[in-house]
């Protein structure tokens, strides 16, 4: 370890140094908590942003994990300071957790800003937590160190393996289909999630950490020890050692946050099939860091890279358990190493190369080689034409290869509960071939552009045994989910993007392959709606919400607040007293 700082030279020590009123206060108040000078003194402290809660079943083992890290603190002679920040519960916050990830990230940026700490562990996990946690922690640029939650054990019932998410909307739709039993649906509740830590499919948890790790904020091969291994809890307090290195040699987000290393990120977020929430939350951190990522960039390495992880929804058997134990993400990443730009700075003060020089892949079939991809082109792809002029995604590793070019009659949904209702009419009008649209479902229309992207096959063609159809929308999809969805419309409708537009029985063409979505109607129609469309009612007129509302930024920008992105204003600097 190089020493760049010296004790004096500590942030904390601002608080705590000085022969001051104010200092005393810090000190004595310090000495309440039972901490004795020695215990601080000349010493990193170390913030530890703790996402657990009562509420968030994916955090269970922060309550106690968070010992491990201030083990790792305290052995490393840091002095360790938790700071309980939102949990952001994927599974049990509504709306939607996206309406609150800026939340979070601020609630971190915050806690850094006005606390007397030096460096920060970041303990997150649950999809929106690791962005947001990065997110503050990017624009507080002091030392950190991201602790993924890790993923659960692999779901059971029956002695079948069942995949967060993704296994509760196939057997829903069996269920729809009348195939599944009222017990078996209750024994299915109960072996899904069988522990704590993240969903175990390759969703936005899986995504996320991956994706933090590939940028360089986590110890190698953090993202993908599952939560419940002894492995994790060695990862943890080795986390609370690093970070006070990392103090002293002064490394922080921005020395590892650079270009190359966000498109390290997409890369590999390509080559595991990711989420496509992946592409909004990386261009938010790219933004916050300075770097300037489009939709373009996703694009431009979607046609290089192949999905070579066999992990569900866009594999076909595997989850993140398998994963660990065919090398996790070191092994992946040692398999694209010529896509990956290996010079890149990380958390463990060694370059990419340097972590996975002796990465290996120990199970060829969940870590395909480049010659044997689970899909050939990346994950993701980036449609425009005149319904998405700002670009729209789609998922094509995830959904049934006929819809990768159609045409078909628009079926269009204002809000989400009359769409419900509508799937379940018996006498719906609607053929395999529709496209399902929903609007209103954006950043400002959900609001908080919810996860219902996945819309839900009308009842009437489930029985007649139809499983993927077109679905379009503003909103986003669950990482665990799958199908011909395409999400993320930009502009949304709710502020009059084009899709605000569209009628039923219009005609709207898909082509994947020319990276187009077009609606099939003159132009002059279309000015002529474009003249009568009236702006819905605000969603919020206090709160939180009022705010959100006027800030939050379209989903091809990132969705963050315009007023937290770098460069809106002056940087805001240090508390002056
Ligand atoms: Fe927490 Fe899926 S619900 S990661
Ligand atoms: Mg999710």
């Amino acid at each position: 370890m190089t020493k760049n700082k010296t004790p004096d030279q500590l942030r904390s020590a601002r608080w705590f140094a000085p022969d001051d009123l104010r200092a005393f206060g810090h000190r004595s108040r310090a000495m309440q908590m039972g901490y004795a000078p020695e215990e601080w003194r000349d010493r990193p402290v170390i913030a530890i942003i703790n996402t657990w809660s009562d509420a968030q079943p994916c955090h269970m083992h922060f309550k106690s994990r968070v010992d491990d890290v201030k083990r790792g603190v305290l052995m490393a002679g840091g002095f360790p300071m938790e700071l309980p920040a939102l949990s952001l519960s994927e599974s049990l916050l509504k709306p939607t957790t996206m309406l609150y990830r800026n939340m979070l990230a601020m609630d971190a940026e915050e806690l850094l800003r006005g606390h007397p700490v030096d460096g920060v562990v970041l303990m997150g996990g649950c999809d929106k937590t690791t962005p947001a946690l990065l997110l503050g922690a990017t624009s507080m640029n002091l030392p950190a160190i991201y602790l993924p939650a890790g993923p659960m054990l692999r779901g059971n019932w029956k002695g079948r393996t069942l995949g967060s998410g993704s296994d509760a909307w196939k057997y829903w739709d069996e269920r729809r289909a009348g195939k599944i039993s009222d017990k078996d649906w209750v024994d299915m509740e109960a072996g899904i999630a069988r522990s704590y830590g993240t969903c175990m499919t390759m969703g936005t948890a899986s995504t996320m950490t991956a994706i933090a790790e590939s940028i360089g904020m986590t110890l190698p091969g953090a993202s993908s020890i599952p939560a419940a291994d002894a492995n994790h809890i060695r990862m943890s307090s080795e986390a609370g050692r690093r970070i006070v290195e990392m103090v002293w040699e002064d490394l922080t987000p921005q020395k590892i946050q650079t270009r190359q290393a966000f498109e390290n990120a997409i890369t590999v977020a390509m080559a595991m099939g990711c989420s496509t929430n992946a592409i909004i939350h990386l261009i938010a951190q790219a933004r916050r860091a300075g770097q300037d990522i489009s939709l373009d960039d996703f694009e431009t390495a979607s046609r290089k890279v192949p999905v070579i992880a066999n992990v569900r929804p866009s594999g076909d058997r595997y989850l993140m358990e398998d994963f660990f134990y065919a090398g996790g993400l070191p092994g992946l990443m040692s398999r694209i190493k010529d896509h990956l730009h290996l010079g890149c700075m990380t958390a463990s003060g060694k370059t990419l190369g340097e972590n996975i020089a002796d990465a290996e892949v120990y199970n060829d079939d969940v870590i395909r080689d480049v010659a044997n991809p689970i899909y050939k082109e990346g994950a993701l792809a980036v449609l425009k034409g005149n319904l998405a002029p700002d670009g729209c995604v789609i998922k094509p590793s995830a959904c049934d290869p006929r819809f990768l070019k159609h045409t078909g009659p628009a079926l269009v949904f204002d809000d989400y509960p009359s769409m419900k209702k509508a799937v379940d009419d018996p006498d719906l009008d609607v053929t395999a071939d529709h496209v399902l649209i929903l609007r209103n479902a954006g950043p400002q229309g959900g609001p908080g552009m919810p996860e219902w992207g996945m819309l839900p096959i009308p009842t009437k063609l489930v029985k007649q045994g139809v499983r993927d159809m077109v679905r379009l929308s503003d909103a986003r999809m669950s990482g665990t989910s799958y199908g011909a969805c395409i999400l993320h419309v930009s502009p949304e409708s709710f502020i009059g993007g084009p899709l605000s537009l569209v009628r039923n029985g219009d005609r709207i063409t898909i082509d994947v392959a020319a990276r187009t979505i077009n609606l099939d109607v003159p132009e002059a129609e279309l000015a002529k709606r474009r003249a009568a469309w009236r702006a819905p009612e605000r969603r919020f007129e206090r709160g939180y919400g009022w705010m959100f509302s006027r800030h939050i930024k379209q989903a091809n920008e990132g969705c963050d607040f315009d007023f937290l992105e770098t460069g809106f204003g002056k940087p805001v600097g240090e508390p002056s007293i």
